[in-house]
Formats: C-alpha cells, structure tokens, sequence
C-alpha cells in the first residue's frame, strides 16, 4: 500500500483521460502517514472518481483498529430515555432503510499547508472520499427508545481501546445533527459491509460535518442533558470562532467544536507532469449541506479565473465532478481550482490559521510541468541530520508508533516540547534527565 506521492504520474494520460472512471486502470496505492495507528491518503489522481472505491478511500485511526465479532456486537442506547434498549445489527436492519452519498472529510485534511506549520497528522489532500452509505436513520432508532425532553446531546462510543492514558475517542453530537433525518448509522459502504478499516459492523453518518463525528465501531449511544467534558470534545477538534493571525495562541474560551466542512475542490488530472497540448483538465468539488454551484479555474496562478463545467450534479453532501479544456504550452504553469456553494460561500486565496490545522480549504496553488518527455525524478534528497539519537528515544517514543508520527511534522522546539508533554500524559515514559536531549533532536531533525 506505499507509494511515493513523486513517483506517481497517470500513465500515458498525457491528452484525455477517459471520462468515465478508472476502475479499469490500475489500482492507486495510499500513502502511508502512519502505519499503526493506520493513516492512509489517497494521492490526487483518486479524485477522478465521483464515488471513491473504498480501496482508494482514506483511513484515519486514532489508536489500534479493533476487530469485532459480530455474534459479540450489539448497540445499547442508553442515558436520558423511556426505555434503554439494545439491538443486534439484524435488529437494526428491521428498521426503514436508508441511504445517502456523501463525503468523509478528515478535520485536518490539508493541514500540512499551513504556515506557520502546525502539529497532527500532515495530511495533503486525500483525507477525504466520497461514498454510498446505508444503514437506518439515528433517529429512527433514537425516538423507539424515547428521548427525554431534557436531551442535549448524544454521547458515541467505539469499541477502540485508548492506547497507554491517552483518553478514549468519545464524541458527542448536537441533539439537532442526531435527530436530523440525514444522520445514519451505516452497515455498508459502497453497497459492502463496512470493512474493519471504516468501522465494521456500525458507523456513525454525520452528513456535512468533518469526520471527526462519524464514529467508527459504534458500541454505545448515551443519551445526555449536558455538555459532554471529554477529551477529544474539550481539547481535541475546536478551532477558533473568529479570524486569528498565523501562529497566535488562541484563548480555550474562544475555541469551539469542529462541525460543517468548508466548501472545497480538488484538481486529479493533470498533476505534474503532462504533454504540451489540449489537456481536458478534471477534478471534484465538495462542501457542507449546501451543495457546490461554481468551480472557477487558474492556469497562471490566479492571475485569471476561467468557469469549469459540471460533469455531474449538484446534490447536497456528495463530491460534484467538473472539467476544463486547457490549451496547455510547454514550461511550468501554477494550476489553482475554487469552488463556491449555493450560500455563497468560496475558497479563500490565503488559508484561514487555526492552532491545531483544522478545515483547511484555501485555493491550493499546484505546479506542474509541461513538456514533451517526463521530467527526471529529483535525485533522493540525503539525510538533513545526521544526528545520533537520543538515549532512550526509541524506548520512550516507539511504544505506541514508530518514528512516522515523528517524522512526518515540522515543528519549533516549543512545539516539540508539548507533543512531548501530551505524549508523556498519555504514558510515554521520558526520563527528566534525558528530556533535554529528546527535545534537541527532534526540534534538529524535524524542524519547519
Ligand atoms: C502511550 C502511547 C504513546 C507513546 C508512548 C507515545 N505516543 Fe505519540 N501518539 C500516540 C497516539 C495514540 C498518537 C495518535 C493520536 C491521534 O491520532 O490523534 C500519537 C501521535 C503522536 C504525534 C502526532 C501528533 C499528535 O499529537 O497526534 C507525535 C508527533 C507523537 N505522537 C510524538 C511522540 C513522541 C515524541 C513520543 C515519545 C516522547 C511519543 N509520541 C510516545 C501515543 C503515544
């Protein structure tokens, strides 16, 4: 499943691509974030599809991916209800049964781009998909246990263990997003049953909102008349309500919970590298509940804005295909896509910052090179840093992961020493004497 995001070019896709999808062409391999916990993105050249194969499809994991056994399944719905009820996925299916496409956005999907940088997962572009979800609707299954009229929010659990004292991945969502006829708990995905990797046997479906929300796994729904304190609520997935300059701190009082997605857009082919000629330029657009409107394209950088047309249609939730014929001449161009939704809102030019890199969705400048043979690959940049390791680092730091979670951030020395905090918090375990030397190599070796 490793592939080098370089190496990968579309073969022989110099003038048109075929229209239809690439299901017959080779498969795409994900890049590899992390291992274990598994992060996987989907490089660009997936974008071509409107429905994203689950091959293709991202994987975020914050901890250990559980196996389940469905004969020891079953969702409890308890809390604040007439009557606290339990079901097996063969109960769940008596319900009416529903069915929506939509995409699945990773909150820090394009996190790497923000300057200045900040720490998480480094994703580019592909921590997002677009599918085929069925399941039951979460009110349906909701209303039969009776929710209480002092109902606020409903508390999810999975059946992922938290890895050493890092606290368990619960999330709640807003009474409103729960009972909202679009809200599932699926079984399939693109017409299968979930695989392990997505959430087997259940998974939350909170259409429009970053994945953050779609529980994986589902075990547990408590039903709650208060805010829920946890972690991954009140310290994890918030951004700042208001607009902050790049790289201040920003007042835990003026963050709030991560919901909708931004209005965004994604250009598959070219990428690159692509012979001089007519290039019929292709790509996705997404956002929220409201769906995508206008994709304008750049070929100069921004300096001109060009109208896409649409190849599929508008629909709320879902991926929107559009294309572009562009006359392209050799040399190296800046290619640039922005997209706009039914209200209004537009892919900004300069990426809104936020502490923790979440929902980026600026116009994201992309080079490529056009010319009549394939550039050569860049000669493999050596080491920067020859640096020895620290005593104790592997044994401090590789208990839960290996060096990729490390290796794939650029951080300050400052920065460096609140993962390590955060680390030693959840259980790693960092000699003080030996701290020093810890911070000094990885502030050397992955620095921004
Ligand atoms: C007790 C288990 C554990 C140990 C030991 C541990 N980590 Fe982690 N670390 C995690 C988990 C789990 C994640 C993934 C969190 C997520 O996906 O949200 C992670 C993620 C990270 C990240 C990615 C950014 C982030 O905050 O999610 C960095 C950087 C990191 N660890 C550095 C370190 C360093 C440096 C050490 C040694 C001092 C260390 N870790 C030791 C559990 C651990």
């Amino acid at each position: 499943m490793k592939i080098s995001r370089r190496n990968f070019f579309l073969a022989g896709a110099a003038v048109v691509l075929p229209q239809s999808n690439r299901a017959a062409g080779p498969p795409l391999s994900l890049v590899t974030l992390s291992p274990n916990p598994k992060d996987l993105e989907m490089p660009v050249e997936g974008f071509i599809d409107e429905i994203t194969p689950v091959e293709h499809f991202f994987v975020r994991s914050h901890s250990r991916i559980p196996e389940v056994r469905l004969p020891d399944w079953k969702l409890e719905i308890a809390g604040l209800v007439e009557k606290p009820l339990t079901f097996t996925l063969a109960e769940l299916k008596q319900f009416p049964r529903a069915e929506l496409v939509s995409v699945l956005e990773c909150a820090g999907n394009g996190r790497i781009f923000y300057r200045p940088t900040v720490a998480g997962a480094q994703w580019r572009f592909g921590s997002v998909g677009n599918a085929r979800w069925t399941g039951v609707r979460l009110k349906d299954v909701l209303e039969k246990a009776g929710v209480k009229a002092s109902a606020k929010q409903i508390l999810m659990d999975g059946a992922d263990a938290p890895l050493g004292k890092m606290p368990k991945f619960q999330r709640t969502l807003e009474l409103a997003k729960a009972m909202h006829p679009d809200t599932l708990l699926a079984w399939e995905m693109n017409g299968s049953p979930l695989t392990t990797e997505h959430g087997f046997p259940l998974r939350v479906i909170a259409p429009g909102w970053a994945s953050d929300s779609w529980v994986k796994w589902l075990t547990r729904m408590e039903v709650l008349d208060h805010d829920f304190e946890g972690f991954w609520m009140k310290t994890a997935y918030r951004h700042p309500a208001r607009h902050v300059a790049p790289g201040t701190a920003v007042d835990p009082a003026d963050m709030i919970p991560v919901t909708d997605l931004n209005v965004k857009s994604v250009i598959a082919h070219p990428n690159e590298w692509a012979l001089p000629g007519v290039i019929a330029m292709q790509g996705v657009a997404w956002s929220n509940a409201s769906p995508v409107t206008k994709v304008e394209i750049s070929t100069d950088g921004g300096k001109t804005w060009s109208r896409a047309k649409f190849t599929s249609k508008a629909t709320p939730y879902g991926f929107r295909k559009w294309a572009f014929t562009w006359k392209a001449a050799e040399g190296s161009h800046i290619l640039m896509s922005r997209a706009t939704n039914a209200a209004g809102q537009t892919q900004p030019l300069e990426p809104e910052w936020n502490p923790n890199g979440y929902l980026y969705n600026a116009a994201q400048p992309r080079s490529v090179q056009i010319s009549k043979t394939r550039p050569a690959e860049p000669a493999a940049v050596a080491e920067a840093s020859t640096l020895p390791e620290p005593e104790g680092y592997k044994a401090s730091c590789f208990g839960c992961h290996d060096d990729h979670m490390m290796s794939q951030q650029r951080l300050t020395r400052a920065q460096w020493d609140r993962e390590v905090a955060k680390m030693t918090g959840w259980g790693a375990n960092v000699k003080s004497e030996q701290r020093d030397s810890l911070l000094d190599y990885l502030a050397a070796r992955y620095k921004p």
